[in-house]
């Protein structure tokens, strides 16, 4: 019988994040300043940021030490279990294996902690009192008011109006945790009620929900802002999970042929993926899939370009994939991969032919998410299940083509709040739905102001 489960001791977890800047083929392009649109210096960031953040999202650094206060939050739930999914294969009469890394074991359910629980850290041991964020699905809400309460510091949460009314008890999870999140666009801030103002029943956007939380860190005394994605550092903290990956695979004399994430922000398939896209840098054969919704299809479909983090154009411009800074997707029911842009370091490892994307409508990854759990069991997040429906084509194509082969996911997340989405999907109310190509065009227009990003030859 094929071992279910393999598990790493506390000892045996890494003790370094890995950081992929001191191994990218291609050098980063700045991030440049919203109004004067040159590159930034550490200092245009302190504002929002505390300086050692600071420090670790420019670092060059391969192994940075994970904190002794960092680790012994993380033994609450790490090192997560690495589960093979072989009902799964069973299932699908495949000649695939299918591994998958369980991030849905945390307290808050997600890989959200793995970051939110050194950001608080390190904003504490610079004397920050208060965090403010933004969420969409809830699971970065509830990862930081989490980490939040563990570290004494106070939390407000931003969430994405469509969310908040989909999700009442990720908004009661924040509020066990000490959270003060309110839905958003929101009447407290002065982005907000111009938002409001402009459309009362706005369903809001990560874009407007980071612009609200960015003003009140700004405006408020010992309050920074955390965010839960896209930049450098975060990448960097949830390396934790491809790194106990490598161990665990190693255990059972496993490698994988293919490595697949969903993806919003990129954290959760960069924090598996990175430590096998190094790899691969130095020579392994391997394929690195990255997959998002058709509604937001940001690397399938967007141009590479500067870009505002936000709605409001108060973040520094990010040199990455973006369907456009004002871009407000449909509200399905994968509200954590509704962001028009996508990590910086990965979209240079994109360009860079070292990952590869596709996308999935909704109505085939929630098919994908019913069959995992009707043959494994676990019910996982609208957003993990996008990753599942590309497992599940790799795994038929390895049936079709007689070919045995290692496969690799990660479980971000599960679906246990999310059941209204299930439920919808069972009761026949979901649709597909495609970005319709005017649309994109003219949320693209804003990008035509703004610095091209140059496209670097490999080294
Ligand atoms: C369970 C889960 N998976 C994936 C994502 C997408 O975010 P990222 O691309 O940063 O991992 C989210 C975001 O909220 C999430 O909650």
């Amino acid at each position: 019988m094929a071992m279910k489960k393999i598990f790493l001791t506390e000892e045996e977890m890494p003790r370094k994040w890995y950081n992929i800047q001191a191994d990218m083929p291609t050098p980063m392009q700045p991030p440049l300043h919203p109004q004067t649109q040159k590159p930034i210096g550490p200092e245009d960031l302190s504002a929002i940021f505390p300086m050692n953040l600071i420090e670790q999202e420019v670092s060059t650094e391969r192994w940075i030490d994970i904190p002794e206060e960092v680790l012994e939050k993380y033994f609450i739930w790490r090192p997560s279990p690495l589960q093979r999914a072989d009902a799964l294969e069973k299932y699908l009469d495949t000649p695939a294996k299918i591994y998958f890394k369980n991030e849905s074991v945390s307290p808050a359910g997600s890989h959200k902690p793995n970051t939110a629980i050194p950001q608080v850290y390190y904003n504490k041991v610079s004397g920050i009192k208060r965090l403010t964020t933004e969420t969409g699905a809830g699971q970065w809400g509830c990862a930081l008011s989490l980490a939040c309460t563990l570290f004494g510091l106070e939390c407000k949460i931003y969430m994405v109006r469509s969310s908040y009314d989909q999700k009442p008890y990720r908004q009661l999870m924040m509020k066990t945790w000490g959270g003060n999140c309110v839905p958003s666009p929101s009447p407290d801030t002065a982005f907000g009620r111009k938002m409001l103002e402009d459309d009362p029943g706005c369903t809001g956007s990560l874009g407007i929900a980071i612009s609200e939380a960015v003003e009140d860190a700004i405006s408020s005394p010992n309050t920074r802002y955390s965010l839960g994605s896209v930049l450098n550092h975060v990448m960097t903290h949830q390396s934790i999970i491809g790194l106990e990956a490598q161990k665990q695979m190693e255990k059972v004399n496993e490698y994988p042929d293919v490595v697949i994430g969903c993806v919003g922000g990129g954290s959760n398939f960069a924090g598996l993926s990175f430590p096998y896209v190094r790899d691969k840098i130095f020579g392994k054969e391997m394929r690195i899939v990255a997959v998002e919704p058709t509604a937001c299809p940001t690397i399938t479909r967007g141009p590479f370009a500067y870009d505002y983090g936000d709605t409001a154009a108060m973040t520094p411009l990010l040199p990455m994939f973006t369907l456009g800074h004002g871009f407000i997707p449909e509200p399905i029911h994968a509200g954590g991969l509704r962001y028009h842009g996508v990590s910086p370091l990965m979209s240079q490892l994109v360009l860079d032919g070292l990952i590869e994307s596709e996308s999935c409508n909704q109505l085939q990854a929630y098919e994908a998410g019913l069959i995992f759990a009707r043959t494994e069991g676990l019910v996982c997040a609208p957003e993990t299940n996008h990753a599942i429906a590309a497992v599940i084509e790799e795994a038929k194509k390895a049936r079709e083509e007689g070919k045995a082969k290692t496969i690799l996911f990660n479980l971000s997340g599960h679906g246990l709040m999310d059941l209204t989405g299930y439920d919808s999907f069972l009761e026949g109310k979901l649709t597909d739905y495609s970005l319709p190509e005017s649309e994109l065009e003219k949320s693209l227009e804003a990008l035509k102001a703004f610095p091209k990003p140059d496209i670097l030859p490999r080294k």
